[in-house]
Protein backbone atom coordinates (compact mmCIF):
# COMPACT_ATOMS: atom_id res chain seq x y z
CA UNK A 1 0.00 0.00 0.00
CA UNK A 2 2.58 2.23 0.81
CA UNK A 3 4.13 2.04 -2.74
CA UNK A 4 0.65 2.70 -4.33
CA UNK A 5 1.14 3.64 -7.76
CA UNK A 6 -1.03 6.64 -8.36
CA UNK A 7 -1.46 8.92 -5.18
CA UNK A 8 -3.54 12.46 -5.27
CA UNK A 9 -1.81 15.54 -4.88
CA UNK A 10 -4.06 17.37 -3.26
CA UNK A 11 -7.04 15.32 -1.04
CA UNK A 12 -9.42 16.92 0.85
CA UNK A 13 -11.93 15.73 3.29
CA UNK A 14 -15.09 17.16 4.22
CA UNK A 15 -14.68 15.76 8.04
CA UNK A 16 -18.60 14.79 9.14
CA UNK A 17 -20.02 12.58 11.58
CA UNK A 18 -18.88 13.93 14.87
CA UNK A 19 -22.04 14.83 16.12
CA UNK A 20 -23.87 11.44 15.68
CA UNK A 21 -20.45 9.86 16.95
CA UNK A 22 -21.00 10.89 20.17
CA UNK A 23 -24.92 10.70 19.91
CA UNK A 24 -24.19 6.92 19.75
CA UNK A 25 -22.26 7.45 22.85
CA UNK A 26 -24.54 9.23 24.90
CA UNK A 27 -21.66 11.84 25.34
CA UNK A 28 -21.86 15.83 24.51
CA UNK A 29 -21.77 16.48 20.52
CA UNK A 30 -18.23 18.69 21.70
CA UNK A 31 -16.70 15.23 22.72
CA UNK A 32 -17.33 14.03 18.87
CA UNK A 33 -15.45 17.41 17.64
CA UNK A 34 -12.63 16.63 20.21
CA UNK A 35 -12.06 13.28 19.16
CA UNK A 36 -12.45 14.44 15.19
CA UNK A 37 -9.09 16.20 16.54
CA UNK A 38 -7.17 12.94 16.76
CA UNK A 39 -8.42 11.89 13.60
CA UNK A 40 -7.16 15.12 11.93
CA UNK A 41 -3.70 14.33 13.50
CA UNK A 42 -3.94 10.72 11.95
CA UNK A 43 -4.32 12.11 8.56
CA UNK A 44 -1.49 14.54 8.32
CA UNK A 45 0.59 11.68 9.72
CA UNK A 46 -0.15 9.43 6.72
CA UNK A 47 -0.11 12.63 4.26
CA UNK A 48 3.51 13.58 5.81
CA UNK A 49 4.60 9.44 5.36
CA UNK A 50 3.21 9.44 1.91
CA UNK A 51 4.42 12.50 0.79
CA UNK A 52 1.01 13.98 -0.35
CA UNK A 53 1.63 17.13 -1.05
CA UNK A 54 -1.74 18.95 0.15
CA UNK A 55 -4.63 18.36 2.80
CA UNK A 56 -7.55 20.39 3.19
CA UNK A 57 -10.14 20.02 5.55
CA UNK A 58 -13.48 21.54 5.90
CA UNK A 59 -13.70 22.79 9.54
CA UNK A 60 -15.97 25.52 9.86
CA UNK A 61 -19.04 26.62 6.73
CA UNK A 62 -20.33 30.21 6.62
CA UNK A 63 -23.56 27.81 7.15
CA UNK A 64 -22.78 26.28 10.66
CA UNK A 65 -23.02 29.96 12.61
CA UNK A 66 -26.26 28.58 12.22
CA UNK A 67 -25.35 25.93 15.49
CA UNK A 68 -26.04 26.94 18.96
CA UNK A 69 -23.21 29.34 20.58
CA UNK A 70 -22.21 26.87 22.90
CA UNK A 71 -21.19 24.23 19.90
CA UNK A 72 -19.58 27.23 17.90
CA UNK A 73 -18.14 28.73 21.38
CA UNK A 74 -16.24 24.82 21.65
CA UNK A 75 -15.28 24.60 18.61
CA UNK A 76 -13.16 27.80 18.31
CA UNK A 77 -11.59 26.39 21.70
CA UNK A 78 -11.08 23.35 20.83
CA UNK A 79 -9.36 24.85 17.50
CA UNK A 80 -7.09 27.51 19.35
CA UNK A 81 -6.03 24.48 21.73
CA UNK A 82 -5.28 21.63 19.09
CA UNK A 83 -3.13 24.83 17.06
CA UNK A 84 -0.97 25.46 20.26
CA UNK A 85 -0.17 21.89 21.00
CA UNK A 86 0.23 20.77 17.54
CA UNK A 87 2.66 23.85 16.02
CA UNK A 88 5.66 21.53 17.51
CA UNK A 89 4.64 18.58 15.51
CA UNK A 90 3.56 19.95 12.50
CA UNK A 91 7.34 22.00 12.72
CA UNK A 92 8.79 18.44 13.26
CA UNK A 93 7.43 17.12 10.31
CA UNK A 94 7.79 19.94 8.05
CA UNK A 95 4.27 20.41 7.34
CA UNK A 96 3.08 23.64 6.14
CA UNK A 97 -0.09 25.40 7.67
CA UNK A 98 -2.50 27.86 5.48
CA UNK A 99 -6.31 29.00 6.18
CA UNK A 100 -8.24 29.43 4.20
CA UNK A 101 -11.81 31.79 4.46
CA UNK A 102 -13.14 34.64 5.79
CA UNK A 103 -11.15 34.62 9.31
CA UNK A 104 -12.06 38.45 9.91
CA UNK A 105 -14.93 37.17 11.51
CA UNK A 106 -12.93 34.97 13.69
CA UNK A 107 -12.13 36.16 17.60
CA UNK A 108 -9.19 38.15 18.19
CA UNK A 109 -7.14 35.48 20.43
CA UNK A 110 -7.88 32.53 17.40
CA UNK A 111 -6.49 35.08 14.80
CA UNK A 112 -3.85 35.91 16.38
CA UNK A 113 -3.05 32.30 16.88
CA UNK A 114 -3.62 31.16 13.28
CA UNK A 115 -0.90 34.06 11.75
CA UNK A 116 1.33 32.79 14.96
CA UNK A 117 0.92 29.17 13.14
CA UNK A 118 1.11 30.24 9.19
CA UNK A 119 4.34 32.12 9.75
CA UNK A 120 5.83 29.88 12.04
CA UNK A 121 5.30 26.96 9.20
CA UNK A 122 5.92 29.26 6.33
CA UNK A 123 9.19 27.65 4.92
CA UNK A 124 8.25 23.89 5.45
CA UNK A 125 8.49 22.38 2.57
CA UNK A 126 6.88 18.92 3.19
CA UNK A 127 2.77 18.46 3.55
CA UNK A 128 0.78 21.42 3.13
CA UNK A 129 -2.24 21.47 5.38
CA UNK A 130 -5.14 23.87 4.53
CA UNK A 131 -8.02 24.59 7.22
CA UNK A 132 -10.85 25.47 5.34
CA UNK A 133 -12.07 28.33 8.18
CA UNK A 134 -15.55 30.02 7.79
CA UNK A 135 -15.87 29.06 4.31
CA UNK A 136 -18.02 28.34 1.83
CA UNK A 137 -18.03 27.66 -1.74
CA UNK A 138 -20.56 30.54 -2.99
CA UNK A 139 -18.89 32.79 -1.21
CA UNK A 140 -15.63 32.14 -2.37
CA UNK A 141 -17.04 32.26 -6.26
CA UNK A 142 -18.44 35.71 -4.92
CA UNK A 143 -15.33 36.85 -3.36
CA UNK A 144 -13.71 36.11 -6.36
CA UNK A 145 -15.47 38.08 -8.85
CA UNK A 146 -16.22 41.04 -6.93
CA UNK A 147 -12.57 41.27 -6.22
CA UNK A 148 -12.06 40.82 -10.27
CA UNK A 149 -14.47 43.60 -11.22
CA UNK A 150 -12.74 45.95 -9.08
CA UNK A 151 -9.55 45.18 -9.95
CA UNK A 152 -10.21 45.15 -13.63
CA UNK A 153 -12.96 47.68 -14.40
CA UNK A 154 -14.68 46.25 -17.77
CA UNK A 155 -12.60 43.54 -18.53
CA UNK A 156 -14.48 40.08 -18.71
CA UNK A 157 -13.96 37.74 -16.19
CA UNK A 158 -12.76 34.28 -17.83
CA UNK A 159 -12.34 30.75 -15.85
CA UNK A 160 -8.45 31.55 -15.93
CA UNK A 161 -8.56 34.45 -14.42
CA UNK A 162 -11.60 33.64 -11.84
CA UNK A 163 -8.99 30.96 -10.54
CA UNK A 164 -6.44 33.39 -9.77
CA UNK A 165 -9.16 35.24 -7.50
CA UNK A 166 -10.61 32.33 -5.56
CA UNK A 167 -8.67 31.95 -2.31
CA UNK A 168 -7.58 28.60 -3.23
CA UNK A 169 -5.39 30.56 -6.11
CA UNK A 170 -2.30 29.04 -4.70
CA UNK A 171 -2.88 25.29 -4.23
CA UNK A 172 -4.00 22.93 -6.87
CA UNK A 173 -7.54 21.73 -7.31
CA UNK A 174 -8.66 18.87 -4.91
CA UNK A 175 -7.55 15.30 -7.26
CA UNK A 176 -9.53 13.53 -3.99
CA UNK A 177 -12.69 14.68 -2.02
CA UNK A 178 -13.61 12.39 0.88
CA UNK A 179 -16.58 13.10 2.70
CA UNK A 180 -17.32 10.55 5.70
CA UNK A 181 -20.28 9.76 7.99
CA UNK A 182 -22.62 8.47 4.96
CA UNK A 183 -24.00 11.79 3.75
CA UNK A 184 -23.44 12.36 -0.21
CA UNK A 185 -23.53 16.35 -0.81
CA UNK A 186 -21.24 18.95 -1.18
CA UNK A 187 -22.55 21.41 1.30
CA UNK A 188 -21.40 24.63 -0.35
CA UNK A 189 -17.85 23.19 -0.19
CA UNK A 190 -14.95 23.89 -3.34
CA UNK A 191 -18.44 24.05 -5.78
CA UNK A 192 -15.73 25.47 -8.49
CA UNK A 193 -12.36 24.09 -7.19
CA UNK A 194 -14.13 20.21 -7.50
CA UNK A 195 -14.84 19.90 -11.26
CA UNK A 196 -13.13 17.38 -12.06
CA UNK A 197 -12.61 15.92 -8.33
CA UNK A 198 -13.14 12.43 -7.82
CA UNK A 199 -15.42 11.93 -4.83
CA UNK A 200 -15.16 8.96 -2.22
CA UNK A 201 -18.13 8.70 0.31
CA UNK A 202 -17.78 6.46 3.70
CA UNK A 203 -20.20 5.40 6.30
CA UNK A 204 -17.29 6.34 8.18
CA UNK A 205 -17.85 8.69 10.87
CA UNK A 206 -15.10 11.42 11.13
CA UNK A 207 -13.98 10.41 14.64
CA UNK A 208 -13.12 7.02 13.63
CA UNK A 209 -11.92 7.35 10.44
CA UNK A 210 -7.94 6.96 10.99
CA UNK A 211 -4.83 5.65 8.87
CA UNK A 212 -6.72 2.47 7.88
CA UNK A 213 -9.89 4.21 6.41
CA UNK A 214 -7.36 7.08 4.88
CA UNK A 215 -5.41 4.35 2.84
CA UNK A 216 -8.84 2.46 1.51
CA UNK A 217 -10.08 6.32 0.26
CA UNK A 218 -6.32 6.61 -1.26
CA UNK A 219 -6.78 2.62 -2.90
CA UNK A 220 -9.68 3.38 -4.55
CA UNK A 221 -8.49 6.65 -5.97
CA UNK A 222 -5.54 5.15 -7.69
CA UNK A 223 -8.34 2.70 -9.66
CA UNK A 224 -10.16 5.68 -11.05
CA UNK A 225 -10.10 6.80 -14.51
CA UNK A 226 -9.65 10.25 -14.71
CA UNK A 227 -11.18 11.08 -18.35
CA UNK A 228 -11.85 15.28 -17.99
CA UNK A 229 -14.66 14.84 -20.51
CA UNK A 230 -12.11 13.10 -23.51
CA UNK A 231 -12.31 9.48 -24.05
C1 LIG B 1 -18.58 17.74 11.43
O1 LIG B 1 -19.38 16.98 12.29
C2 LIG B 1 -17.88 18.87 12.15
C3 LIG B 1 -18.34 20.23 11.78
C4 LIG B 1 -19.27 20.52 10.89
C5 LIG B 1 -17.69 21.33 12.45
P1 LIG B 1 -20.87 17.42 12.62
O2 LIG B 1 -20.83 18.31 13.82
O3 LIG B 1 -21.54 17.99 11.44
O4 LIG B 1 -21.52 16.02 13.02
P2 LIG B 1 -22.94 15.49 12.63
O5 LIG B 1 -23.09 15.62 11.15
O6 LIG B 1 -23.92 16.33 13.38
O7 LIG B 1 -22.94 14.06 13.07
C1 LIG C 1 -20.14 20.25 6.33
O1 LIG C 1 -20.77 19.49 7.30
C2 LIG C 1 -19.28 21.30 6.96
C3 LIG C 1 -18.05 20.84 7.60
C4 LIG C 1 -17.63 19.60 7.64
C5 LIG C 1 -17.25 21.87 8.23
P1 LIG C 1 -22.23 19.85 7.84
O2 LIG C 1 -22.56 18.83 8.86
O3 LIG C 1 -22.26 21.26 8.27
O4 LIG C 1 -23.11 19.68 6.52
P2 LIG C 1 -24.66 19.38 6.32
O5 LIG C 1 -25.42 20.36 7.14
O6 LIG C 1 -24.89 17.98 6.79
O7 LIG C 1 -24.88 19.49 4.85
MG1 LIG D 1 -22.63 17.18 9.93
Amino acid sequence: MEQMSKLPTHVSIIMDGNGRWAKRLGKDRLEGHKEGVESVRACIELCVELKIKYLSIFAFSTENWGRPTSEIEGLWALMLKALRAELKTLMKNDVRLLFLGDISQLREELRAEIEHCKGETAQNKGTTLIVMLNYSGKWDIVQAANRFIKENPGKQLTPEEMDKYLVTAQIPEPDLLIRTSGEQRISNYMLWQSAYTEFYFTETLWPDFRKNEFRLALDAFSHRERRYGKV
